[in-house]
């Protein structure tokens, strides 16, 4: 029996660990910034015991690794201090299988890093990060992947798209305006949470210098593809006009500068808070299923590919489809979202040119004076 679905499980991943398991690329645009997280570790605050937080951490396996790694760094370096990592996500969100990772229930066991060390305490917080989640002055390091592209409510319903990215100019600008107010809200609720010399790492979703962002690097765009598919449904009658526009992304790709923007004033709220940008770029994590079948020279078939690279995207988008849906019975819903993602696997079966989820991250490193 499947669940009806509330507004709040629109921004979802779904669960049981198949977000994880199938999104290679987000955890290696985690593995990428280690160089950096080590570096923030080198010049944690002096504390009574370290607090860390991942914010937006989904079922906590694309950063298990990462912060295992972070962790038995520290221990090698004889550090005995009382560690805390608090986990945050929204209410919804599969806080069983993070616990159960991290204690070598499920997943890679390599990552289990609670039971492997001493006085490691993972602690979970289902309220969203545009909130202060934990005790003034107490982090001693913020770490966020991929997270801080969902906006906090929907502005408006993209009319002809499923996404910002194809929205009309007085769409986009209401998306930005409310993407602008919560990377405010965020930067603020994070600043009273670090402690003094603490850093806040952030990846998210954006648009690059060159005006790509996810699934648009060049070849096909992904967001045109899903609203290309949607809309063919409309046109066969499987699903209404209101159903289409209701299958908006609650999601805003910033541009470099629009991340940039509340620090380069010197009297804006977040630099009078004490948080400066110590470093900001882009990067292009290039999509690791469309590699495989690239490096496969013909052994894996345009099929087989569809059959990989569609998962991937599923496992973060289709709550907003399924939540389109949401007036239908959650088995009709889930039998035409099945239809909506078959075709588009057979689309990229028949001819899988051009068809790819590279990622486009901006990385940031945000402290606290
Ligand atoms: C694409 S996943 C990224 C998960 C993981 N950090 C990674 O990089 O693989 C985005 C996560 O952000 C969470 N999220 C969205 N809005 C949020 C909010 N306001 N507060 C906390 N988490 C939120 C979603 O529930 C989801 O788990």
């Amino acid at each position: 029996m499947i669940e009806k679905l509330n507004m709040e499980d629109v921004l979802a991943m779904r669960s049981d660990g198949y977000y994880s398991q199938r999104t290679a690329g987000a955890k290696n645009a985690i593995d990428s910034v280690l160089p950096i997280m080590k570096e923030a570790i080198k010049s944690l605050p002096q504390t009574e015991f370290l607090r860390f937080a991942d914010f937006g951490a989904a079922d906590g396996g694309t950063s298990a690794a990462l912060w295992a790694e972070l962790i038995s760094g520290l221990r090698k370096d004889g550090n005995i201090e009382h560690i805390e990592l608090l986990y945050t996500d929204l209410p919804s969100n599969d806080f069983s299988t993070l616990f159960k990772t991290m204690q070598g229930m499920h997943g890679d066991p390599s990552n289990a890093y609670q039971i492997q060390n001493e006085n490691v305490f993972v602690h979970g917080c289902g309220t969203g990060f545009h909130r202060q989640l934990m005790a003034s002055d107490s982090l001693s390091l913020g770490f966020s992947a991929t997270a801080m592209h969902y906006v906090s409510e929907k502005p408006c319903e993209i009319e002809d798209h499923v996404h910002m990215v194809g929205g009309q100019h007085e769409e986009r600008a209401l998306f930005e305006q409310r993407a602008s107010e919560d990377w405010q809200k965020i930067l603020l609720a994070r600043a009273s949470e670090m402690k003094s010399g603490s850093q806040f790492i952030v990846l998210n979703f954006g648009i690059d210098e060159e005006g790509r962002y996810l699934g648009h690097t060049g070849g096909h765009s992904m967001f045109n593809k899903f609203t290309e598919h949607w809309r063919a449904l409309l046109s066969s009658g499987n699903i209404t006009q209101e159903e289409f526009r209701k299958a908006t992304f609650v999601q805003h790709y910033r541009t470099l500068d629009e991340f940039k923007k509340p620090f380069n004033n010197s009297e804006s709220p977040v630099s009078k808070a004490g948080l400066r940008l110590k470093h900001a770029r882009t990067q292009l994590t290039k999509c690791p299923y469309q590699k495989a079948f690239i490096d496969s020279e013909g052994a894996m078939s345009p099929k087989q590919y569809a059959a990989s690279l569609i998962p991937t995207m599923r496992s973060w988008s289709e709550t907003v489809f399924l939540s389109a849906l949401s007036s239908r019975s959650p088995e009709e819903a889930q039998s035409i979202v099945d239809a909506f993602y078959n075709s588009y696997e057979a689309e990229v079966a028949a001819n899988p040119d051009g068809h790819a989820m590279d990622y486009i991250h901006i990385i940031m490193v945000i402290e606290k004076e």
